[in-house]
This record gives structure tokens, sequence and C-alpha cells, in this order.
């Protein structure tokens, strides 16, 4: 654990000697991996282009596992609601029917590297979380799942389980309940809370109805029974958290996912609070680091030194 502290520290340090060098459009970041896997839909409305970035790193070790396919979708169709989204187009970089926006390339590259820790382990529910609040969990998660449902015949359920500061509904452009908590609570079945909108593969489930005691409620069978009840229905997983380090709810989100996902923000995530976020995870595998909001500045050693740390440090269980 002390390479992410060391990890985090150089490349703020060299971060910082670059600051005066012209920034390079996200595009112009050498991926390490192949970017794009299977096909794209390019049929979304088009919108005002975003100029996110975000830097992933993942790596994965354990042994050997097919991913099975969703199989026949007709009951999510029938039965889940379907919306008018509105997305907003600063954040939700798929929507805005510019493939070249700043930030989609990460996006893509972060999903050939979760396709190839697939072919390692089992994996299909994915716990997007960070540190502290405003690193970018809301902002990765959503657009995590949607350059995952522009693959040909992937479907995506994105859950927003910040039951304390709930946000993708605002970045869908959608109601909030009901939502996870209302099923949680008994009073709604899995079909009712899920939503679907323009993006033919990607389904939504809301926060809900606010609550008072979010961790009590997560901790509750229902998600356990939520979680076994939808991921036959799906590729991905993807659900959204509340910041690790303050509250418990992500934690015990983590334990429904096969992966966690760990969100820093560059220039900003204290290197030991990153750290007591990967701690609060040592049951879990880390499939992967995304280092948001990085000055495109930064030179190439510093992207591969996070990457390496990443491949070496975060492989087995601590
Ligand atoms: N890479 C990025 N580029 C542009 N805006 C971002 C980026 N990351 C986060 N944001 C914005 O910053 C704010 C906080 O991000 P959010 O994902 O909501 O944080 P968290 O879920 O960790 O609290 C949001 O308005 C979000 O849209
Ligand atoms: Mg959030």
């Amino acid at each position: 654990m002390s390479r992410i502290h060391e990890a985090l520290k150089k490349a703020e340090q060299e971060r910082a000697m670059s600051q005066t060098s012209p920034a390079l459009p996200a595009s112009a970041a050498s991926p390490v991996l192949p970017a794009a896997m299977g096909k794209e839909e390019d049929s979304y409305p088009a919108q005002e282009s975003a100029i996110p970035v975000a830097e992933a790193s993942l790596a994965a070790d354990s042994p050997s596992f097919a991913s099975a396919s969703a199989p026949d979708p007709d009951p999510i169709l029938s039965r889940c609601a379907q919306m008018q989204w509105k997305p907003e187009a600063k954040t939700m970089l798929f929507f805005n029917g510019n493939d070249a926006s700043r930030g989609m390339e990460e996006f893509r590259t972060l999903r050939s590297r979760l396709y190839h820790a697939r072919e390692k382990m089992a994996l299909k529910k994915i716990l997007v979380t960070s540190a502290l609040p405003k690193e970018g969990k809301s902002f990765t998660a959503a657009n995590l799942a949607q350059v995952m449902a522009r693959q040909h015949g992937r479907r995506v359920l994105l859950i927003d389980a910040d039951l304390r500061g709930p946000r993708l509904h605002t970045m869908l452009g959608t109601v909030a309940v009901p939502g996870l908590s209302d099923y949680l609570r008994g009073s709604h079945d899995e079909f009712a809370i899920m939503q679907r909108g323009p993006m033919e593969n990607l389904f939504f489930i809301p926060s809900g109805t606010q609550v008072s005691a979010p961790a009590e409620l997560v901790s509750s069978e229902r998600l356990k029974l939520l979680m076994q009840r939808l991921e036959p229905l799906f590729d991905w997983i993807i659900v959204d958290s509340p910041p690790a380090v303050p509250v418990a709810d992500a934690s015990i989100l983590a334990k429904t996912c096969e992966g966690v996902l760990i969100v820093a923000r560059s220039n900003s995530t204290p290197a030991d609070i990153a750290r007591r976020a990967r701690q609060e995870f040592s049951d879990q595998v880390l499939v992967g680091v995304v280092l948001n909001g990085i000055n495109h500045q930064a030179d190439e050693y510093s992207r591969y030194y996070y990457e390496t740390y990443v491949e070496e440090t975060t492989v087995a269980k601590s």
C-alpha cells in the first residue's frame, strides 16, 4: 500500500513541475491497452461537448472465468419504465454525439481493462467509490456505464447507491423516486425502480426516497436479493457509492460486488486519505484506480508510474 502513497505524491510533484507546458488534448495520451471494444452506437442527441479527463489503471489476478452473456432481456423491457432522460451535457460524455469529446478515450481504455480483468476473474458488479465527496465517483460510474452500454448487445445497469448524496438522476436528467431505497424498504419490486432512457442498453436505478438511516438500509438482506435477481439480466452492473472514509455504506455495498474501482481526484485527494480508502476495501478485489481530473500537461512518465504501481500492488487481496 505504501506504493499508492508514494505514487500519488510522486505524480503530484511531477504534475506541479509540468504546469508551464501547453495542454494536450485527451486523445494525445497513449493508452496502455487497446482502447475501443465492440461496436459503438452513435444515435444519441447531439449536445455540447464536455471537457472531463479521467485516467484509469487496472490489474486483476484471479483465476480465469468465462463471463456469461445476459439472458432474454424481455422482462426488463416490458416491465421497467421508459423515461425521457435529459442528460447533463457537460458530464454525460456519451450522450453528446461527439465521439471526439475529451475524456471519452479514457473511458474506452477503462472499459478495455475491465474486460481484460474479466478474462481472469468473475467480474460483473463493480462498486465505484472514493475516499471523499466530490472526487468524481458519480461522474466515473455514469460514464463507465455509458461506454459499456455502447457496445452492441451489452446490457448495463447503473445503480445510484449513494443514498446520502445521490447525483446520478441529476446527471441523467431524470427522477430519483422510486429507487433503491424504496426496494430496500420493501415497497417496490426490482422492475418498479428501474428506468430506461434513450440509450438502448443502459438501465438505471436511482437512489429513491430519501431515508434517515442509509447504512442500515444497505446492510439489509434485500440488497443481496436485489443483486441476485438483477445479475442474470445484465452484462455489467455499475454501482455508485458514497465516499468510503467518512461513512460505512461503501464497504457494505462492496460486499455485494466482485470488484471495487477507486477514484482519486488529481491534485486534490491527499495520499494518506486515498490509502485509507483502499484499506476500507482490503477484503475486496481492487479492479482499478481512476485518477480523475488529470491535467494533460502531465508527462508520460507520470502516467505510466500510476499504471505500474497499480499492476504491482493491487493484484492480490490485501
Ligand atoms: N473529470 C471531470 N471533468 C469534468 N467534471 C467533472 C469531472 N469529474 C467530476 N466532475 C464534476 O465534479 C462534480 C463532482 O463530481 P461527482 O462525480 O459528483 O463526485 P462524487 O460522486 O465523488 O461526489 C460534479 O459536478 C461532476 O460532474
Ligand atoms: Mg456521487
